[in-house]
């Protein structure tokens, strides 16, 4: 009886996933728009533009959703999504998420504090350590849409800390994981913290 829910359950999951599945191929040639500043690799230039390269598939597509729904305003990209179908944006991601992205350097004299918070948290604050869901090397974990850290520009993070922060990016659930996690980061904690993901491998 058990086993039978579990095969059932895994069937309807398995084509759920089959039906949202993107081809990279097909995504490639979508991707003309964003390319001037995510780069066709999605490895963009400009520390504001976020590397999309190797970032997870399913992370991506709720971004773009998000993006496109306006529940994560992106004035950069007004308007860029809104002839784009589900399938896409399934495309786009599958595409940017094949790609390997090109890492950092870390601050040196950031190191030790960005390392510390990284992987210790703040226990007296209660504020749980990164890797516990980006994982001990920040490459995430894609079926829980926790996104990729490792190798990211360190401004596009202050920012994105920042923005949890300060209430200007809500798009992380009802538990609010991130905006709590933030909400305990000093801006000093926050530039060691982007310092060290970006030459985190
Ligand atoms: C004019 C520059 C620009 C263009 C063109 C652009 N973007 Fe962006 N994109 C940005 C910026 C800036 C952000 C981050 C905004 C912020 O600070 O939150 C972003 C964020 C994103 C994110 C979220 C990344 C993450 O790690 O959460 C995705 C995904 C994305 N863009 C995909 C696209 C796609 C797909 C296109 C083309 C259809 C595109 N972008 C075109 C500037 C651009
Ligand atoms: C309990 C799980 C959890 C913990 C712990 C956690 N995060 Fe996150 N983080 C998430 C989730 C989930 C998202 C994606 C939210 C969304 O969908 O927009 C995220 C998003 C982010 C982003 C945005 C990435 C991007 O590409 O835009 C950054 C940066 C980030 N987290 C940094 C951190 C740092 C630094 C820590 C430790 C101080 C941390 N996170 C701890 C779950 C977590």
């Amino acid at each position: 009886m058990n086993k039978l829910l579990v095969s059932l359950l895994l069937a309807v999951g398995v084509t759920g996933v089959a039906h949202a599945a993107g081809d990279a191929t097909a995504g490639q040639g979508k991707i003309a728009m964003c390319s001037a500043c995510h780069n066709p690799d999605g490895n963009s230039m400009l520390p504001n533009f976020p590397k999309l390269a190797g970032q997870g598939e399913q992370y991506l597509l709720k971004q773009m959703k998000d993006i496109k729904a306006g529940t994560r305003p992106v004035v950069e990209m007004t308007g860029m999504l809104d002839a784009m179908s589900d399938q896409d944006l399934a495309d786009i991601a599958a595409w940017y998420a094949s790609q390997t992205i090109a890492g950092g350097a870390t601050d040196p004299k950031l190191v030790e504090r960005g390392e510390a918070l990284f992987r210790g948290g703040k226990l007296d604050d209660g504020m749980p350590a990164c890797i516990g869901c980006h994982s001990p090397d920040g490459s995430g974990l894609d079926q829980a849409k926790y996104p990729r850290l490792a190798g990211q520009h360190a401004s596009y993070t202050v920012k994105q800390l920042t923005d949890f922060r300060e209430g200007d990016r809500v798009n992380d659930g009802d538990a609010e994981i991130m905006r709590d996690i933030a909400a305990k980061l000093s801006n000093k904690d926050i530039e060691a913290l982007a310092s060290y993901i970006e030459g985190l491998k």
